[in-house]
């Protein structure tokens, strides 16, 4: 039970720091993802501090890379993972990420983790 309680204050924290850094899933709205070619564009009204929205977009390939089969923040996972879809919201998951021994592994990303919003502009991590 106190471990219960104190994963779930950690966790709570974790979600406040994500909030403070401008975690996109919390200040944007209308997002939508499009194919475009192996990448994904990820596009939202994202607030600004003062209140207004203004639209953006970023590309996953600049935010998202592949490290030994698993997606992580970074850039350029396009060119070695194939079959990637959106997931529940805000998860990236490729079907087939290369490791470095050439084996295609299923990895998932929680996209809010490398992406944020700066003052109404998608910025990654
Ligand atoms: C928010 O700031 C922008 C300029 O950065 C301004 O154009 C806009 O009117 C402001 N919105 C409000 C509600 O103050």
């Amino acid at each position: 039970m106190r471990l219960f309680a104190s994963l779930l204050t950690s966790t709570l924290a974790l979600v406040q720091v994500n909030a403070a850094l401008g975690s996109f899933d919390a200040s944007c709205q209308s997002i939508t993802y499009t194919k475009s070619g192996s990448d994904i564009v990820l596009a939202a009204g994202c607030a600004k501090s003062n209140g207004t929205y203004y639209w953006t977009t970023i590309s996953l390939n600049s935010c998202i890379g592949n490290f030994n089969g698993q997606l992580n923040c970074g850039s350029g996972y396009a060119s070695s993972c194939s079959t990637c879809n959106i997931l529940n919201g805000n998860n990236l998951e490729c079907q087939q990420c290369k490791d470095t021994s050439e084996n295609l592994k299923r990895s998932v990303s929680w996209l809010p983790i490398c992406i944020r919003n700066e003052e109404g502009t998608l910025k990654c991590h």
